[in-house]
């Protein structure tokens, strides 16, 4: 029997009506905002992401040579594509711009619960507008979105200007490998590579850095550095919202094209992939041949909330199954279609059974049943039965539709 490839999942019908109602909410939340829904291809250049990216996520991705010998990747991340689309096609448009999506990604990780090699972004990009509100804007946005769909979780936000104030003196590749580590937070990993790199002076003010719990902690450490006063308003506007979050002024960010305020999230009832979002500010669209615009944006892991908001009763619609003789079949099936105009789910038997096998038929799979016989025909009527009560009774077939659309939810 062939298998769904490693990393990738099936979802059946129930799954996919949650998934669907959790995307929903999420769209909504963002539309509220007046962030309005884009839509890029699949698969890129691999060009795209090779340029600012970085490491990891270079050696995660799907990358094929496409028939005319071009190197091309399946998307492992929305931002370079969104980006990409702006500078093909956005950069006339007043900004600031709002954008979402919602879109599958692809990574080749180790697969394990919670991390797929197929998963699901819902992101937005904030595009032209480099202020501490539009910094303050993202975070507020991702607490109503995570808010909205009833998912559990911690939010940290932080800034990478007090991090590379300790690390400005290294060589750009040290300064990654560390960031890498600090991303990670793994601590033995630091802690050998300061040793090796001859830095243990940076030990503790990295590990006082990522401890500090307010603001004012972190100026401590690192004295008056420039982006001060944003840092401060950022953080003062995320108050003045009761904002429920904490500053993290040790995260560092898995991608390598983050400049400034940037931001996590946690999921409080997961494991060890227990992070649903991650984002911040940034710039990429010079790099693809555009103005050096501020940006800033994030994706959530539709997956991992998923995950974590757990299985919850689907609110079901009635669904009618319209059983009949087979010379009541003509008029079956416009039974069938005067319930579906009338916005109520109707199905009808396409395997010949007979009538009580239809009705019993009916009992596993809905929740009325409509009952066309030689009498019902000339009449003009149908015989509607409540397969949960057992209840039946012959009616006009518009008192029939009333009755179940009554039923709006069983
Ligand atoms: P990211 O942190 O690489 O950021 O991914 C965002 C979220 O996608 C993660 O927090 C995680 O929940 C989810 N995720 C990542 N990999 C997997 C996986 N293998 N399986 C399941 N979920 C996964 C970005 O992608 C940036 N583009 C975010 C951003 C937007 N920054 C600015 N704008």
């Amino acid at each position: 029997m062939l298998q769904k490839p490693r990393g990738t999942r099936d979802f059946l019908p129930d799954e996919m009506e949650r998934r669907r109602l959790i995307e929903r909410r999420m769209r909504e939340a963002a539309r509220r905002w007046g962030y309005r829904e884009v839509s890029t291809p699949d698969f890129e250049h691999l060009e795209l992401f090779t340029m600012k990216s970085g490491e990891g996520i270079i050696q995660e991705m799907y990358v094929f040579e496409d028939k005319g010998g071009r190197q091309m990747t399946l998307r492992p991340e929305v931002t370079a594509a969104v980006l990409r689309m702006y500078v093909n096609e956005g950069k006339v448009l007043p900004k600031p711009i709002r954008w979402c999506y919602f879109a599958d990604c692809f990574r080749y990780e180790r697969p394990q619960k919670g991390r797929y090699r197929q998963f699901w972004q819902f992101g937005v990009e904030l595009i032209g507008a480099d202020t501490p509100s539009a910094d303050a804007e993202v975070v507020m946005l991702a607490d109503d979105v995570l808010r909205s769909t009833g998912v559990a979780f911690d939010l940290h936000v932080g800034h990478l200007a007090p991090m590379k104030h300790l690390l400005a003196d290294l060589a750009p590749g040290d300064q990654r490998a560390i960031m890498a580590c600090l991303d990670k937070h793994d601590t033995a990993g630091l802690e050998a590579a300061l040793v090796e790199k001859n830095l243990t002076r940076l030990t503790e003010p990295l590990a006082a850095l990522s401890e500090c719990r307010n603001v004012s902690e972190v100026f401590e450490i690192t004295g008056d550095i420039p982006e001060r006063a944003r840092i401060e308003e950022i953080f003062s506007l995320l108050d003045s919202q009761d904002i429920d979050y904490r500053p993290d002024f040790g995260i560092a960010r898995g991608l390598d094209y983050y400049t400034g305020m940037v931001f996590e999230g946690f999921a409080k009832n997961l494991g060890a992939e227990n992070q649903i979002i991650g984002g911040g500010a940034y710039r990429l669209a010079h790099l693809f041949g555009g103005d050096d615009v501020a940006s800033s944006g994030f994706a959530i892991g539709f997956d991992r909330v998923v995950v974590s908001i757990g299985d919850f009763p689907l609110v079901d619609e009635p669904i009618v199954g319209v059983v009949c003789t087979p010379e009541a079949r003509a008029r079956a099936l416009d039974v069938a279609r005067a319930f579906r105009s009338a916005g109520v789910r109707a199905e009808i038997d396409l395997m010949q059974r007979g009538m009580g096998a239809q009705v019993s038929h009916a009992a596993k799979t809905a929740d009325f049943a409509v009952i066309l016989g030689k009498r019902e025909v000339e009449a003009g009527t149908v015989t509607l039965r409540d397969l949960h009560s057992g209840k039946q009774q012959e009616r006009s077939l518009e008192d029939a539709i009333a009755e179940v659309a009554r039923h709006g939810s069983c």
